[in-house]
């Protein structure tokens, strides 16, 4: 006899998975508006949760000195960009959850992956909801030779999905994409919030029991019922967000939360007809194509993580034709930008209220980070002066409300990075200068330390 179910019907936020028994138009959690939506739960699912539902042993509390690690070593793919952002390859038995826009190269990405670890010998098994085998053996062969065989497997079912996992016990599995997951224990449609998240748990079961690497694709939505990646962020070890501007060809797989390494690493990668390549050498990317002799254009320097990247920023001012200037920034932040003008107003004498500004970092990247202020403000100005700027120079440092310029993190790191890509001046802030001296490799590149943006600018006007 079935047993006796009792629904109820509970509000869950489709954008963070808050759940309320109450209807709340601005979500309590997330403060997003309108992303409430109701969802049966029935009560006999609630009691099958926990790893007794899934005909796993009780745990038994054991002491920390009898834990042997066994062969704990990372899997390396050989996708240096990949490998570098999960902390040195796959931990076995993690749970891995890769997010992004639809479309922006999530399938793709961990079909490549897969091609590399059935190269080394791994067992993989590709499971995907939402194309069928012909599609991708059709992506497949785009993307070149697959040396070995992987498996494939096209199903939605989970409860199919975890016995075949049970069988076959391959090492890695892949999920594209949990919210075309269904799982028949639980109420709503596939990629509720009830579904994605009950489906995640017997994902995670599976993957601690057996010690199975799984990597599962979450589409971020921005409206209608399909909940989205953010949901399931808790539950899973590491949380890699594939990014990109749409328009560009480079694509940033950028780690959020990692339990097994740093958050900070990013890998960079360009999508080409024949999939996705490796962008080993971001700088060389991001500069390309750059004019010299122009004004308005310097060269700056962002890290992330472990890696320093240069970039260029560009400035365009011109006198504003409206009563109110135009003030505009893609890839920088417009407030940084807004603040640093009216810097360089009061403390530079510079007419800039009366200036429409557009601002650029060169190759739709986007960055937050402080120590580009330099190359940005001395972008603005040389196009205010109509003075081009050096190309052999490059400028770092972040800039303080009195116009100082103050130190930032991991000098030594931009400035061989500089060396390295052939710039031949660098304007860094005075305050961190010496801890460059006696570096190597910086026999060839001029350090200017400066104190103020004044100092700096005064480089433009020589
Ligand atoms: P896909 O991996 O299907 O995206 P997701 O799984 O994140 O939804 O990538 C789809 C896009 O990538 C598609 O718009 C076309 C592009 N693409 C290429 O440009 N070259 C290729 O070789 C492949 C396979 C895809
Ligand atoms: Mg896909």
């Amino acid at each position: 006899m079935a047993p006796k179910t009792k629904t109820k019907t509970v509000f869950f936020c489709k954008e963070c998975g808050f759940e309320s028994v109450k209807w709340n138009g601005q979500c309590p959690s997330c403060h997003a508006w309108n992303t409430m939506i109701e969802q049966e739960v029935s009560a006999t699912v609630i009691k099958k949760k926990g790893a007794g539902g899934l005909g796993v042993e009780p745990a038994a509390p054991c002491a920390l000195s009898e834990i042997t690690l066994g062969d704990e070593d990372r899997i390396k793919t050989g996708i240096e960009e990949f490998d570098r952002v999960l902390g040195g390859g796959i931990v076995p038995g993690s749970l891995v959850l890769v997010g992004g826009d639809p479309g922006i190269g999530k399938s793709t990405l961990l079909l490549q992956v897969c091609r590399e670890l059935a190269g080394i010998g791994e067992s993989v098994l590709y499971i995907s909801g939402e194309e069928s085998t012909r599609q991708i053996k059709m992506r497949a062969d785009r993307l070149g030779d697959f040396k070995k065989d992987m498996m494939l497997l096209c199903e939605t079912d989970l409860t199919a999905i975890s016995d075949i996992i049970r069988n076959k016990k391959p090492r890695i599995v892949i999920i594209d994409s949990i919210q075309t997951m269904y799982n028949e224990d639980v109420s709503g449609t596939p990629g509720s919030v009830s579904q994605v998240r009950e489906s995640t748990a017997v994902l995670l079961q599976l993957s601690k029991t057996l010690g199975i690497s799984i990597f599962i694709v979450g589409h971020v939505t921005k409206e209608g019922t399909v909940a989205g990646p953010r949901i399931l962020e808790h539950m899973v070890d590491t949380v890699l967000y594939f990014e990109g501007d749409r328009y560009a060809a480079y694509r940033i797989l950028r780690g959020v939360k990692n339990r097994f390494g740093s958050t900070n690493e990013i890998g960079v990668f360009e999508m080409w007809e024949k999939g996705l390549r490796e962008v080993k050498n971001p700088s060389e990317y991001l500069l390309q194509g750059r004019q010299s002799g122009a004004s308005g254009i310097v060269t700056g320097c962002s890290v992330e993580g472990t890696r320093p990247m240069l970039l260029e920023a560009q400035a365009l001012v011109c006198q504003t034709a409206f009563g109110i200037p135009r003030r505009q920034a893609s890839g920088a932040d417009l407030n940084r930008i807004n603040l640093m003008m009216a810097v360089l107003e009061k403390r530079l004498g510079l007419h800039l209220g009366q200036c429409d500004a557009y601002v650029n970092i060169a190759g739709g990247m986007k960055i937050v980070e402080p120590a580009v202020d330099l190359a940005l403000a001395m972008a603005i100005v040389s196009s205010f002066l109509n003075i081009p700027v050096d190309d052999s120079l490059i400028a770092v440092g972040e800039i303080g409300l009195s116009g100082e310029v103050r130190s930032v993190s991991q000098i030594e790191q931009r400035v061989s990075e500089a060396a390295k890509m052939g710039y031949e001046t660098c304007v860094i802030p005075e305050a961190g200068a010496d801890r460059l001296k006696g570096m190597k490799g910086l026999e060839n590149i001029k350090i200017v330390p400066v104190d103020s943006v004044k100092k700096a600018i005064s480089i433009i006007q020589k």
